[in-house]
């Protein structure tokens, strides 16, 4: 959903200062979201590691730092900015999938924890760090999440590793004299029903109880927002309650007080927080067909083209009159392939050049997931301040950007 206290005019106001495509975040949305996820469970021991590939501008993960969440990391670009954003080696963990030995000397280096899931990946991090502390990653045979792309858990899936080879990992983490910290897991993006998060977090848990000792078990991410006004949200109050019960009941059974939970939301964090800004260049019919052309290509969010995914739009208009009058259309870039469409037969306010488009809830996964393709130019993104005012937290990128990687151009050859 679109802030509610981003008007109309703020809108326009924010168009005009940074150009478009622009994304805009709200910082109090970030905050309120930390908090919810912070306070999710009445539980002593309980840690939040924001996911940081759904959304890694440095200005977003210092809000994040200061309201007390910890983070995960994917590679060791992610690690590299949320060290400069502030985070110490302690609270980063890096949760890498197939990386290079370079790539783990790289977090081993920072005391950075790993998380491995696979046996090969294991074996290479204890020829690396004999005696040294990992945690790993299983696959608990089930999944769940928006799309068969971002489904990670079950039997279609690169991800963890399976039951069936626990004893392989405790021969492995027993060749090496390696302390395993913790277990941890990630089904899948974009759940809604809370059902579906504790199925995952039961079959993790019997995972659980085949390891002695254990720090910390790691529930992952994958907590779903109302893209849409009418899709349900997820209950937070349900899932509370059933995670409580199945934690309640696992420190019973192996009488660990002691143990931390923890679990990894990316989305749900930054989506609502954040809106992508587009203009209108053209309109046009083909084939009866209206066509609303926009300066938003996939190269700025790719989510509607990679996933099918739904964003809600808004149009408002340049002169300030709204129109009432309404038309289906589709909301398409600027990006040389039929398949650029952002939003695809919308019954939305008659749109003419000059018009902002507004993308709600891109938060997440859009900047972060944008590209050079075409030689497009990545977009600036701008931050509504706790206080109302706003400043820009990256700027866009200019043509000499485009050239800077070649011979000649850059400080690396
Ligand atoms: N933990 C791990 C290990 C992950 O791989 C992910 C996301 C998360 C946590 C956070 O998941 P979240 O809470 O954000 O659902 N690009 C897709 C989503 C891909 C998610 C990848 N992994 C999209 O735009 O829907």
């Amino acid at each position: 959903m679109i802030n509610l206290t981003v008007d109309h005019k703020k809108i326009k106001e924010l168009a005009d200062l940074y150009g478009t495509p622009l994304y805009v975040y709200d910082e109090n949305t970030i905050r309120l979201r930390c908090r919810e996820m912070k306070n999710l469970l009445p539980y002593e021991n309980f840690r939040v590691n924001y996911s940081a590939k759904a959304n890694s501008n440095m200005e977003i993960l210092k809000i994040i730092l200061d309201e007390g969440i910890d983070v995960d990391a994917m590679s060791p670009g992610e690690i590299y900015i949320e060290q400069k954003a502030g985070f110490p080696g302690d609270r980063i963990f890096f949760v890498c999938n197939n990386v290079s030995a370079e790539e783990m000397l790289y977090a081993i280096e920072r005391d950075i924890l790993i998380s491995v899931d696979s046996l090969s990946q294991l074996e290479l991090y204890g020829k690396k760090k004999p005696g040294g502390r990992i945690a790993v990653r299983f696959n608990p045979g089930y999944g769940s999440g928006h799309s068969d792309k971002v489904i990670t858990g079950g039997e279609s899936t690169k991800f963890g590793i399976q039951k069936i080879y626990i004893n392989a990992v405790k021969e492995i983490l027993r060749k090496y004299s390696l302390e395993l910290a913790g277990i941890n897991q990630h089904i899948g993006s974009f759940i809604l029903e809370e059902d579906n998060y504790i199925e995952g977090c039961m079959k993790l848990l019997e995972i659980a109880g085949e390891f002695s000792g254990l720090s910390f078990i790691d529930f992952g991410g994958g907590f779903g927002i109302p893209y849409n006004g009418d899709e349900s949200k997820l209950n937070l109050t349900q899932l509370s309650i059933k995670l409580m019960n199945l934690i309640e009941s696992f420190i019973r059974e192996y009488d660990n007080k002691n143990i931390t939970f923890k679990i990894e939301p990316g989305r749900y964090i930054v989506a609502e927080s954040g809106f992508l800004l587009g203009r209108v260049n053209a309109v046009k019919y083909n084939y009866e067909k209206k066509y609303v052309g926009t300066d938003l290509g996939f190269n700025v969010l790719i989510r509607p083209v990679l996933y099918d995914s739904y964003h809600e739009i808004k149009i408002v208009k340049r002169d300030n009159v709204d129109s009432h009058e309404k038309e289906q259309v589709n909301i398409v870039g600027n990006i040389c392939e039929s398949g650029d469409i952002i939003a695809r037969d919308r019954l939305l306010p008659r749109a003419e050049e000059g018009d902002l488009v507004v993308v709600c809830c891109a938060g997440a996964y859009g900047f972060s997931m944008s590209s050079n393709y075409n030689c497009r130019l990545r977009p600036a993104e701008v931050l509504i301040c706790s206080d109302g005012t706003h400043r820009l937290i990256r700027r866009r990128e200019t043509l000499e950007d485009l050239v800077k990687h070649f011979p000649g151009s850059g400080p690396a050859y």
